[in-house]
């Protein structure tokens, strides 16, 4: 009863069908374990979910390539954000195939179709007069010559007082914000304090959605939606909307198809939600169907799974513009997560601080169902949570190998030896046996309840007890050891734990796939078994049924392999402790030809004397191989003479001469600082140089 209860309070019918979407990635660095934890492990669990139990699913995914989260990687790796682009939709396409993410359509938002979306969905609103056309003072670098907006400009964030906000949005509360909201705002272009100038942009005008989001979220969807995203949007409401620009002046993104809009691009955050409809278009056009029922028919079932940092986007602003738009569908539920963090702190793609899912398929290959299983297992679904490699073990060893793969080991090669791998069939059933078919039966509808109100870790760990319940089983009733007193009986124990194994197979699929496949091949069991079968069907694996020879499910992870992690992890702090300070932003791109005009030598200094009546110079000898020379050099206050005669050092032995109080110097010695701020020598492993520290 209580399950239908649950179905009903989220939808009156039962839906036809579902478009399940999962965020884009940018593809501005490769997919990390925090992405799959919050939003790609349990989406694919969801869809796979609703396959196996015979829906009708459009599970559509693709790469986010505009915004300033593209152009700032370009700019920072000196090439086009084109290249930037495809060399990270390649690798991330791959990784989430190789991971078994089942999407049915991976797409692009460089499309054609999504740029035709995009656009028109713009056009549409801007016909209806759905935005305000606005010339405002917006930040303006003056160095880069360039308007600052979202990933461009950081500061104080006005709601939080978090001192890393973005123009666009803080991640640390999750406020959505205008550029113009930050406190002491700076250029992540050039480190300078913007000043402001005029443009004109879109804006949409969210205050004339209050009354829509109210009734469709507020009241409408308190009891369905997890708390945390409803009470983020209730406090967003609550807290006053405000019109938000959808256009930018950028050079990168979709061009605004308006009167005026030349030179503008649409905002990355109104292109993208738009492109879970292109990648839908996208499959439907490859498939032969009609993309439309999965937008616009009501008896459709829409789910954006996202991270908690988009819950703004997905629970306001984009139902804001499919509402504007008309005819579309809107979402059921916004299953948001919290972040997953790594071995207690933040992950982060600029300190290095994750798991990334390529390393990982390759460190650990025909192991994708240990890492879906711990991140499902951990899945930060009602708070932040973390991720330790020494969890992972546990995950690994005392569950996955003691547990699950025990129970089947023991099931297969049980039958295999006393049978030859033909399932017996059983006489009569003991009340244990009754009992345990009757468990075994509860377990589909007992996950389905789990999965349906999104409680993946709950569903995962049901779904080991079932594994449980067959280990008890064989354990009370032995029949390694009744086999030497009753044959007949242990064809009834190897049935029931033959029924055991088969449900194990099936259900293992939305949580451990590639288990579930190789199961199902060991047992030789159709592929054709769905979620219901389990519970309707007499039985799973009949009498004379034949099954394969075992074969490992899951290997014991050593600790040796886990400290390997840790050393890896202990060796990225350490270099990122090196790098606290500031580091400078990269100068601009060079040709390798103005890279060869630079002589560098090794020398030995042979003299070092102090200049007279100077507090920093010194007076060098020094050995380049082509000749001695002489060299001034202003490092006295962090050497003494003595200590560096006989030191090698790198020079610069084709910058031009100058004089420095009356001595020619002829060339320059390559210098960095250590942390404490003292010079040294070039020489990237002198104790204290941290990385980006800059040569001069
Ligand atoms: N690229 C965004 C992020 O990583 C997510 C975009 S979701 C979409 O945070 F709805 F815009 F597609
Ligand atoms: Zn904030």
């Amino acid at each position: 009863m209580w399950l239908n209860f649950i179905l009903m309070s989220e939808n009156n019918h039962t839906p036809k069908r579902y478009t399940i979407t999962a965020a884009l990635p940018y593809t501005n660095g490769p997919i990390h374990i925090g992405h799959l934890a919050g939003v790609y492990v349990p989406a694919d669990i969801y869809a796979r979910y609703l396959r196996l139990t015979g829906k009708e699913v459009a599970f559509v995914c693709g790469s986010d390539e505009h915004g300033v989260a593209i152009s700032m990687k370009a700019k920072k790796e000196g090439v086009t954000p084109k290249e930037v682009i495809d060399m990270y939709h390649a690798i991330i396409k791959k990784s989430f195939q190789d991971f078994g993410i089942t999407f049915d359509n991976y797409s692009r938002t460089s499309a054609d179709i999504h740029h035709e979306t995009a656009s028109e969905f713009f056009k549409k609103l801007y016909e209806q007069g759905d935005f305000i056309e606005e010339t405002t003072a917006q930040l303006y670098d003056e160095e880069a010559k360039q308007f600052l907006a979202d990933r461009f400009v950081i500061g104080t964030c006005p709601k939080c007082g978090h001192e890393e906000a973005y123009g666009d949005q803080c991640e640390n509360c999750g406020s959505s914000l205008n550029a113009t909201d930050l406190i002491n705002p700076k250029s992540t272009i050039t480190g300078s304090t913007p000043t402001t100038k005029e443009t004109k942009h879109w804006f949409l005008p969210l205050d004339r959605y209050e009354g829509f989001l109210r009734e469709w979220i507020l009241e409408g969807h308190k009891n369905d939606w997890k708390p945390n995203v409803y009470g983020q949007c209730k406090s967003w409401i609550d807290g006053g909307l405000e019109p938000r620009a959808v256009t930018r002046d950028l050079d990168w993104g979709i061009p605004v198809p308006a009167e005026g809009g030349e030179g503008k691009v649409l905002y990355v955050w109104f292109d993208a939600p738009i492109g879970y409809i292109s990648s839908t278009k996208e499959w439907a056009k490859r498939e032969g169907k009609d993309w439309e029922p999965y937008w616009k028919d009501k008896d459709t079932k829409l789910v954006h799974f996202i991270g908690k940092d988009n819950i703004v986007f997905h629970c306001i602003i984009f139902p804001a513009i499919l509402k504007s738009h008309g005819g579309y569908i809107l979402p059921e539920n916004v299953p948001a997560n919290e972040f997953l963090n790594l071995e207690g702190n933040k992950l982060s793609t600029s300190k290095n601080w994750a798991v990334w899912l390529h390393e990982y398929l390759e460190e650990f290959p025909d192991m994708q169902d240990v890492l879906r299983y711990t991140l499902t297992a951990n899945a930060p679904e009602t708070k932040d949570n973390d991720f330790t490699w020494k969890d992972f073990q546990a995950r690994n060893n005392n569950e996955l190998v003691a547990i699950l793969g025990n129970f089947i080991n023991r099931v297969v090669v049980l039958t295999n030896k006393y049978y030859e791998g033909v399932v017996p069939a059983p006489s009569n059933f003991t009340e244990v046996d009754q009992e345990t078919l009757d468990a075994l039966k509860k377990y589909p509808e007992i996950i389905s309840s789990s999965l349906e109100r999104y409680r993946f870790r709950e569903a995962a760990q049901e779904f080991m007890n079932l594994a449980r319940l067959g280990n008890k089983y064989l354990a009370d009733e032995e029949p390694w050891k009744v086999i030497k007193q009753d044959e007949e009986r242990v064809k009834t124990i190897m049935y029931v734990a033959l029924q055991i194994a088969t449900a194990l197979a099936v259900l293992s699929e939305p949580f451990l796939p590639f288990t579930s496949s190789k199961l199902k091949s060991i047992l030789a069991a159709s592929n054709e078994l769905g979620w219901n079968d389990v519970l309707e069907k007499e039985t799973l694996l009949a009498a004379d049924h034949k099954i394969n020879q075992s074969q490992l499910l899951f290997r014991k992870i050593e600790d040796s392999e886990i400290q390997k992690k840790l050393d890896k992890l202990e060796a990225t702090k350490k270099a990122n402790e090196n790098e606290k300070k500031a580091v400078t932003p990269q100068k601009e791109t060079i040709t390798f030809d103005d890279f060869t005009k630079l002589d560098m030598r090794v020398g030995t200094i042979l003299e070092a004397e102090k200049m007279p009546k100077t507090k920093k110079l010194l007076v060098l000898k020094v050995d380049t191989g082509i000749d001695t020379r002489t060299i001034v050099s202003g490092i006295s206050e962090s050497f003494k003479p003595e200590d560096i005669i006989g030191k090698k050092v790198t020079v610069l032995v084709n910058l031009a001469p100058r004089p420095l109080r009356g001595v020619e110097s002829q060339g320059m010695i390559l210098m960095t600082e250590s942390k404490e701020g003292k010079l040294v020598f070039v020489n990237p492993d002198e104790e204290g140089v941290g990385n980006g520290e800059g040569i001069s």
